[in-house]
Formats: structure tokens, C-alpha cells, sequence
């Protein structure tokens, strides 16, 4: 591949290329020296237009572990600030020959957009509703080092599935994994024909969480509902609030994920959040830093033998 705009153009080889390398990068993240070679020389250029923490800051030091040049764009005291299209932002950064932009952006499809527009490898942070690739194979790396394998397992994502780009990448990769996917929530946060990507579609936890190996709950993403239904946060957490009479329902050992940025007592009790023998949600976050330096190692790789055909 060229890009990383989404889980959808990648093929299950693809994905396990990733996964296997990202393992290595685990060991070495471990180790006294958690410095290689990778991107030595390159450029990569960070471009968030929404908040983050984990994924900005797992990229910036994915990048600096393998030796690149990393710089992060202060999008508020950019000129998009002044006006400027995010076009001719990418443009002009593209002009001081960067070779990875790692971009984030609020709307659907702005990422693949820029990525036709610059000469470098573009890494999708999450764009919209859309997808957010790296979060979905930093999941996969969590459940495989856990449960032993990423297939014939069944999976969970429970909560505000129609706002969240990680549900939709999460959904579409272990689809191509071959693994039971349901999805649980409101009716009004379940978006229509999602049944027909091939998931089960549950509106009661309890029958939904029944003997799954893997519950993922996910943040309400109030910031995207434009003035729809916001539920009361009281009543959200009694229906689809993870606690530890929910996961009962759910197989025994069953694991617990979150993507972050998590709200303690709206989607997930807090205490189950910090326990270490069902939350994961620590090793999620360790994992995304693998994750990341496998994709633009690999990026890179393609990068240079395009540059070195041409
Ligand atoms: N999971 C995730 O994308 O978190 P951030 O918004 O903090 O990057």
C-alpha cells in the first residue's frame, strides 16, 4: 500500500504483516534501547485538525523510536486558522518534501482526499465517522497477544456505533478476520443497513454480551451528534454502562477494551476499567505505539523502493 486511509483496502495478509511486525516493535519498545533504524532520514509531519492524546502522541513517539525527523502541527496557530483550505495547508507542507503525514480531521473522506493531492505516505488518524485504521490494528494486536489468535472469536462493540470511526474500522477488520462481530446500542446510536456489513445487531446488553470473548465499549461522541438525540448520561450508564454485572453475561474470561478517551461512569465503571484481570485498556495504549511504528516502517519501505523505480 501507498497509504493507510482505512482498514478496508487491506487484505487479511496485510493485516497480519502489520500485527507480526508490530510484535517485534513491542519487544524492542521493552527493551534498554528502544531506538531502530527504520526512518532514518525521513521527514513525518503530523497534521491533527481534531483533539487527541493518545494517537498524536503514540504516532510522535512511533516516529522518534525509528529515527525520523518528527514535527507536530500547531493546527491552532496554523493559517487554517486564517482561512487557508486544508488542501492548500497539505500543499504547502507537502513542498517542504515530508515522506509521512499523519493527518486527523473532522470530516469523512478528508484524508484520502489530501492524500491524492501530496507526493508522500499519508496515515489516517480518524476522519469523521469514517475510519481510524491504526486504533482498529492496535485492538487487533491487543486481542491477539491476549486471546491467542484474531479469529473465530466473538466480539462486542457496545454503545455509540453510529458516530464512531472506531467502531467502523474495529467492525470491518475482524470481519475480514473471521470473527463473530456484534454490535449493541440504542436504536437512535445504531446506524441503518449496518447489518448488512455482516454484524449482529443488539439493543440489550444482556443478550448481546452473552459468552463473548471480548467486550469493546466506546465513548459517546457528543461532538458529532449535531443537536440529535443525546441521551441522559444517567440512563445511558444504567442501560449500556459496562459494569461487573453486565460482563457476567459475557463469557468468563472474557476481556474488557476501551479506546479512549474514556468517561468513567457514562459507558464503564470505573473500578472495571482499573481491573487488571478483565481491562486491557493500558496494553491498548502500549500496543498503538507498536502499531504505529509497524505502519510507517512499512509505509516507508514502499516509499523508498517508489522512489528508488522512478
Ligand atoms: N483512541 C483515540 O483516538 O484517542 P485520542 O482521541 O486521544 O487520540
Amino acid at each position: 500500500q501507498d497509504h493507510l486511509l482505512g482498514i478496508e483496502p487491506l487484505a487479511p495478509d496485510e493485516i497480519r504483516e502489520i500485527l507480526d511486525l508490530a510484535d517485534d516493535y513491542v519487544a524492542l519498545s521493552r527493551s534498554a534501547d528502544k531506538h531502530a533504524d527504520a526512518l532514518r532520514g525521513l521527514t513525518q509531519i503530523n497534521m491533527f485538525f481534531e483533539n487527541s492524546t493518545r494517537t498524536q502522541a503514540s504516532f510522535e513517539l512511533a516516529g522518534k523510536r525509528l529515527g525520523a525527523d518528527v514535527m507536530n502541527m500547531a493546527v491552532a496557530a496554523s493559517s487554517v486558522k486564517k482561512g487557508e483550505t486544508l488542501i492548500d495547508t497539505a500543499m504547502t507542507l507537502n513542498a517542504m518534501q515530508p515522506d509521512l503525514l499523519v493527518v486527523r480531521h473532522p470530516h469523512s473522506g478528508a484524508v484520502d482526499l489530501l492524500a491524492q493531492k501530496v507526493n508522500c505516505a499519508v496515515l489516517n488518524a480518524g476522519d469523521g465517522r469514517h475510519e481510524h485504521p491504526t486504533q482498529a490494528l492496535l485492538d487487533a494486536l491487543t486481542i491477539r497477544r491476549k486471546k491467542g489468535r484474531l479469529h473465530r472469536l466473538s466480539v462486542a462493540i457496545c454503545g455509540d456505533i453510529a458516530h464512531s470511526r472506531v467502531a467502523r474500522s474495529n467492525l470491518i477488520l475482524l470481519g475480514k478476520m473471521e470473527n463473530r462481530v456484534k454490535l449493541i446500542g440504542p436504536p437512535t446510536l445504531m446506524p441503518s443497513g449496518i447489518a448488512e456489513l455482516g454484524c449482529e445487531v443488539y439493543e440489550n446488553m444482556a443478550e448481546g454480551l452473552k459468552d463473548v470473548d471480548v467486550v469493546m465499549m466506546l465513548r459517546l461522541q457528543k461532538e458529532r451528534m449535531d443537536g440529535g438525540f443525546i441521551p441522559s448520561e444517567r440512563e445511558y450508564y444504567h442501560l449500556y454502562g459496562l459494569d461487573a454485572e453486565k460482563l457476567a453475561h459475557a463469557a468468563p474470561d472474557a476481556i474488557v477494551m476501551h479506546p479512549g478517551p474514556m468517561n468513567r461512569g457514562v459507558e464503564i465503571d470505573g473500578t472495571l476499567a482499573d481491573d487488571i484481570n478483565r481491562s486491557v485498556i493500558q496494553e491498548q495504549v502500549e500496543m498503538g505505539v507498536a502499531v504505529r511504528m509497524a505502519a510507517m516502517d512499512l509505509l516507508a519501505r514502499n516509499l523508498r523502493a517508489r522512489r528508488q523505480a522512478a
